[in-house]
Parts: C-alpha cells; structure tokens; sequence
C-alpha cells in the first residue's frame, strides 16, 4: 500500500452499490468519478474541515425567529429504504403567526470514508430542497445549507409529514455516517409603516404573493427510495394525476432534477454514431444534448435545459473540497408558468401531467410542485388557451475536418390564456427560448476528451388585462461548461489525469408589476485545474486548484460580491464585498 496522505479509489456508481464495479476501466477518460481514499494522517485529530457553496446570504428582517428543529437523523444503512420520516407542526409557540422569510437550514457532519449522495426534502410530498452530501475525510468535515423557503409558506403553518431520503450504505471502505440536523427559522414580518405595496401595485394578489396551495406531483408514501419519478430512458416517461381547485387563477410549475449514473455527466456523453464508428466501448451514448420536457394531458406546456451540476466526488474529488460545485448543495429548481394552460384543467377533474427527458439514459430523479393562487371572492374561475406553439426541439449534429463533433440545439415554446376571476379578465402570454452548442473533442484512443458548451434560456411571462398596470417577469439564464480531461500512462504502471474545468451559472431577473420594477443579475463563475496519479486504483498523487468569482446585483442597491480560491483544501485568498460601489 502507498504511505501518502492522498489515496483515491475510483468508483463509476454511487447510487447502486450492488453494481459496484469499481476499479472501472482506469483506460478511459470516462473517469470523472472519483472517491476519495484520504488514509488517516497527522491532522487526524485536527477540527473538521467545513465545506461551503458560495452563494449571496439570505435577506433577513431585522426580528428575531422562532426556530423548530424539525429533524435530527443519522444516515447510515439508508439506501433503497423508506424516507425518514417526522410529523410537521408549524411553530405554535411563536407569538407572531405572520412570517416575512423562513429560512431552512440543513447541517450534517461525517467522518471517514464515503461517496457523494442524492438527498431529497419534502413535505407534505411537496419537495422543498434537492442536495448532494459533501464527501467527508478522516478528520471530519461539516457543512451547512440555507434555503429560503418562504415560496413554500401555505404548506408550512400546516400540520404535515417531513421525508428525508439520503441513501446512504456502510461496508468495511465505507464508514462514514452522516449525522444531520435540520431546522426552520421563521422570521415574524416587520412592524414598519407600508405604503400597501405602492412599488409593485399590480393586477391581482397572485402577481407579488405566494400561493395559497401547493399541490405534489411526487410520488406518494409510504415507499423506499425518494419521492422523486426516475426516468430510465427517452422512452420511459412518468406521470402523475392531480387536479387544481376550480377557484384557481395563477399556477407555476415548479420542477427539481437531478442526473445519475451514466447521465450523470450527460454533456460528455458522445453521439451513439460516433461511438459506433471508434468502437468507444465504455461510454454512455445518446450524444451530450438533454431536455426535460413537462406536459399536460400530452400537451406540452414547458420544458427545461438543465444546469450541469457537478456533485461532490466528480471530475476530480479535491476541486471541490471546501468550496463546492455551483448548485451542488442546493440543486437549482426551474418555474414554468403554466397559467395559459389554466383553461384546459379548472373542470375539476383530474389531469395528467408528464416528465420525459430527452435522449436519457439511466437515471434522472424528477419531481415538482404546483404552487396555485386561488380566488377568495368565487368558487369558479374560468379561462381558455388561445393560443400554443411547441414543436419539438431542433438538434443538429455534424463533425468537422478537424474532428470535432459539434451539436447544436433550439426550441421555442409559446402559449397565450386568459383567465377571468373576481381580480379580473387576465391574459397570461408565455415564452420560452432556449439555445445549446456542444462541441467535443476525443482523441481516438478514448484518452483525451474536451467538452465545450453553452446553454441559453430565456422564460418571459407577460399578464395584463385592459386599462390595469401589466405584470412582467423575464428570465435569461446561460450555463457556459468547459472541461477537459487528459489521461496519460506512466511506465510504472500508473496513469495521470490532468482535468481543467470552467463552469457558470449566469442569470438576468426582471420584474415589474404597475410602475415598479427590479432588475436583478447574478454572474457566478468557477475555474479548477487539477491532477491525480492514479496507481492500482488508487490515486498516490495530485492536486485540486479552484477561483470562484460571484458577483450579484439587485437594482444596484442590493450587492454581494466574492471571489475566492482554494488549492489542496486551504483557502488560498476570500474578498467579500456587501457594497454596491
Ligand atoms: C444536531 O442536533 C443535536 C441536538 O441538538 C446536537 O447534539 C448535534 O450536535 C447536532 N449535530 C449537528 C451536525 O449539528
Ligand atoms: C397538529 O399536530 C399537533 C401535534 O401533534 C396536534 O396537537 C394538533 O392538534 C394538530 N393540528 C391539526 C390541525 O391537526
Ligand atoms: C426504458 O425504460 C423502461 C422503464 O421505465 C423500460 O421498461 C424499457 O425497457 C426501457 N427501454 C429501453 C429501450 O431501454
Ligand atoms: C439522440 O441520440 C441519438 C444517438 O446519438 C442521436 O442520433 C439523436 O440525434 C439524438 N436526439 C436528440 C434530440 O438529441
Ligand atoms: C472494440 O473494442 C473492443 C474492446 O475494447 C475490442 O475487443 C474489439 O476488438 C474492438 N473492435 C474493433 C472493430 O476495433
Ligand atoms: C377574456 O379576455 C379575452 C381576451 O381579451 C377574451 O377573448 C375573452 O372572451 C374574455 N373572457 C371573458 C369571460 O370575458
Ligand atoms: C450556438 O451557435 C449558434 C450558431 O453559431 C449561435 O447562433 C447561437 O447563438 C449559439 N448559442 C449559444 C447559447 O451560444
Ligand atoms: C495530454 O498529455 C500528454 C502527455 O503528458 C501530452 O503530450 C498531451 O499534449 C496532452 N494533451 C492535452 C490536450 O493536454
Ligand atoms: C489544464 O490547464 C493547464 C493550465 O492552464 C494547462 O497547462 C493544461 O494543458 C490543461 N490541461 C488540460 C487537459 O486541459
Ligand atoms: C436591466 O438590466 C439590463 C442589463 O443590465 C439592462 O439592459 C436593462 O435596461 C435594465 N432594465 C431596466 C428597466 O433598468
Ligand atoms: C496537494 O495534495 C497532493 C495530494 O496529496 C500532493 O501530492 C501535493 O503535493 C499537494 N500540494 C501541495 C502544494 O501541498
């Protein structure tokens, strides 16, 4: 065995222990999993290490919250179980009952050795957070998470049941347990003096409020595993029945995903025929290009481009010890205003709504949640679909001189809908563009592999109804991906891979209702460089490089800066700036 105080043993599946092949074919660049092997070392006794996503701080009032501790568990034989589960109660001993933000917050510790895993939050079947664990090492490690939750705030002052579904497993390598605790602030709403909402005066409550239902369309309890559909293949779609209140006048879809597996890192994914004509026996196919699309009784109402994660153990394990892959402690979820299609489902019956992915293969986690807006004054609302356009995706694929496979991709999807309630006739136009180029780069002996690509989307929902103020709501969001692998074998037997990674989660918010608006931007960047030595599966040398820049604009009155960078597990250099200027 090697002395040295980095080891790695190289798994390809985390989720399906059972499969473990392990020691997976070492000669292909394919190897972007990794597990770390850290042997005990003098800093053993040392404090954990804690981890952390960057991301801007939550907002909060200036009143102090009542806190519940709604969960303490350790995970440990958890894999293929049922979800933990807790009864909910909403925080009755809190003198306030009005709520300006609450605020999950999620902390878990581990020691020793143990692979990245999925976690799903729900309650009341309503999915509130999607996470990866952060893989620990000898001396301990500790992270946390805040969400703001309060878009979930009509579920959360109702009894309900909580699930936690973490799928861990121990075995002699594997002993690290993950012991965690999760809890809810509730922050009561400031005493101030209010010009009642005179910024975003709009058409109807539903336009600056948050629902007053939120329906799951997750799978039920009780079950083993999480409440999330698992979508197998292009073919294999899921579904669920549901059915909205008659009352409704606003719904938005909210849909959380996750890619596992051989999709785990679906963007490197060759096309099959490329596969076919180089005889690249150990990759997954189905080319680099993924769309989940959602409809409703087989109509498609929205579809989502994905935001390529990268969890914990993947690439190279210490790029992301302790600064985290962009959104892989709290995944991002996508909204899909789904009010024009309102028409076709306030029958009061039950409705069928659809997940498939294209181009999938084995396994995407998808589920959502249907957060509705109800009419206090009527039992009935009514409303009618003008107007849908949604062809299907164009994809087109071609190899260049030089080798390179490029892919590109567009869609667009259109709706118009009005609904006339107590707050009026409204009319809700929806657009959703999005744009894909990939480009790959794989040299014929499967070794070296560059990938580059970008995604494009945009999301505009206009409402409005004659002689009122109009709603707006835009989002632009450009996920820009660079990595590049290169494998080489050293004549002792062992191999080194150099890995390089660029990865950006851009996004433009605009909003107006009446005469206020607010413009919001996020530019959130992350380069890591990284080297490992891997001998008999076990990596004996290397390093992990990583710069995150984020920088965060509200309205130039609100800001949060910060760039940091990491080498090896250290800190190397943090500025943080709250200031505008
Ligand atoms: C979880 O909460 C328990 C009880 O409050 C506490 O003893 C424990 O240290 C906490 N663990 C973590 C990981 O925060
Ligand atoms: C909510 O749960 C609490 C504690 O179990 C119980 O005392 C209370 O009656 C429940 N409330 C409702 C409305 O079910
Ligand atoms: C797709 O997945 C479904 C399970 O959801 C399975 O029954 C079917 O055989 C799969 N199809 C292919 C082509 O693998
Ligand atoms: C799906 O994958 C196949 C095989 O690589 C490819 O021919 C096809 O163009 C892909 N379809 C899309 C929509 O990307
Ligand atoms: C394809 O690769 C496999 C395993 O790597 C090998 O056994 C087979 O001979 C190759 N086929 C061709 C046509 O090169
Ligand atoms: C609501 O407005 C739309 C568009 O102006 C119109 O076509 C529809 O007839 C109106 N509905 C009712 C019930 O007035
Ligand atoms: C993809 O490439 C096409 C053609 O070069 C270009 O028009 C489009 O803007 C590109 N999309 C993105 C997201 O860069
Ligand atoms: C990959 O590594 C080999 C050996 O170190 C080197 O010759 C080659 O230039 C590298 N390729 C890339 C794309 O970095
Ligand atoms: C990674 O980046 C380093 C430094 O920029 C460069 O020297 C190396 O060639 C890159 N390797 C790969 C595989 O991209
Ligand atoms: C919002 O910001 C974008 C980009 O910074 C700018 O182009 C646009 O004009 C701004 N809109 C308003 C209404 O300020
Ligand atoms: C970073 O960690 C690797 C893996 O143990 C080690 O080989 C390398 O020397 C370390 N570099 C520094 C500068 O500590």
């Amino acid at each position: 065995m090697d002395f040295s105080p980095f080891s790695f043993l190289f798994f390809f599946l985390f989720l399906f222990l059972h499969h473990h092949i392990s020691a997976a074919n070492p000669h292909k660049t394919k190897l972007l999993k990794s597990q770390l092997l850290d042997q005990p070392t003098s800093h053993d006794g040392s404090s954990p290490t804690r981890y952390f996503e960057v991301t801007k701080p939550i907002k909060l009032p200036k009143t102090k919250p009542c806190s519940n501790h709604i969960l303490h568990h350790d995970f440990a034989f958890a894999y293929g179980k049922s979800p933990v589960l807790a009864n909910y109660t909403p925080p009755y001993h809190c003198p306030s009952r009005e709520f300006s933000r609450i605020v999950l917050e999620w902390t878990a510790t581990s020691k020793g050795r143990q692979f990245d895993r999925i976690v799903g939050v729900w309650l009341g079947g309503v999915e509130l957070l999607r996470s990866c664990t952060a893989e620990p090492r000898p001396n301990g490690i500790v992270w946390t998470v805040e969400k703001d939750i309060t878009r979930y705030s009509s579920l959360l002052i109702r009894n309900q049941t909580l699930a936690v579904y973490l799928g861990n497993v121990l075995d002699e390598n594997h002993k690290g347990v993950y012991h965690v605790n999760i809890t809810i602030h509730y922050y009561p709403a400031e005493k101030v003096f209010s010009y009642s909402g005179s910024k975003f005066k709009t058409l109807a409550p539903g336009y600056r409020s948050h629902a007053d239902l939120i329906i799951p369309i997750s799978r039920d309890l009780p079950l083993n595993d999480g409440l999330w559909f698992k979508i197998q293949n292009s073919s294999s779609a899921e579904h669920k029945l549901f059915k909205v209140p008659q009352n409704t006048y606003r719904a938005v879809l909210e849909v959380y995903v996750s890619f596992h597996e051989d999709d785990e890192f679906w963007y490197t994914n060759p096309p099959n025929v490329v596969i076919a004509a180089k005889n690249f026996s150990d990759m997954p196919g189905n080319g680099p290009f993924r769309e989940v699309v959602i409809s409703i009784d087989n109509e498609i109402v929205g579809a989502i481009w994905p935001f390529p994660v990268i969890y914990t153990g993947g690439v190279n394990p210490l790029l992301w010890r302790p600064i985290t892959g962009i959104g892989s402690f709290s995944l991002p979820s996508y909204d899909i205003e789904v009010t024009p299609f309102l028409g076709n489902i306030l029958d009061g019956s039950f409705h069928e709504l659809r997940f498939s992915v294209t181009n999938a293969t084995h396994v995407w986690f998808i589920d959502a949640n249907l957060h509705v807006w109800l009419d206090r004054n009527s039992k009935k609302t009514q409303g009618k679909l003008l107007k849908h356009i949604g062809h299907p995706s164009q994809v087109s694929d071609f190899i260049d001189s030089s080798g390179t496979i490029w892919i590109c991709a567009r869609r667009s999807i259109l709706a118009s809908g009005w609904v006339k309630s107590s707050y009026g006739n409204i009319t809700t136009n929806l657009i959703q563009e999005f744009s894909f180029n990939n480009s790959m780069v794989i040299s014929d002996d499967e070794n070296t592999q560059t990938v580059n690509q970008i995604i494009h989307s945009e999301d505009i929902v206009h409402a409005n109804q004659p002689f009122s103020p109009r709603f707006a709501k835009e989002t632009y969001r450009t996920f820009p991906l660079y990595l590049s692998t290169n494998k080489s074998v050293q004549g002792d037997g062992s191999s080194s891979y150099v890995t390089n990674v660029t990865l950006g989660f851009d996004e433009r918010k605009f909003k107006s209702a009446g005469f206020g608006f607010s413009n919001n931007s996020l530019t959130n960047l992350q380069n890591g460089n990284g080297a490992m030595v891997v001998k008999d599966n076990l990596v004996v040398g290397g390093f992990g490089s990583t710069q995150q820049a984020y920088n965060y604009n509200q309205d130039n009155e609100a800001c949060y800066s910060r760039n940091v960078a990491s080498f090896n597990y250290t800190i190397t250099g943090d500025e943080v700036r709250n200031s505008c200027f």
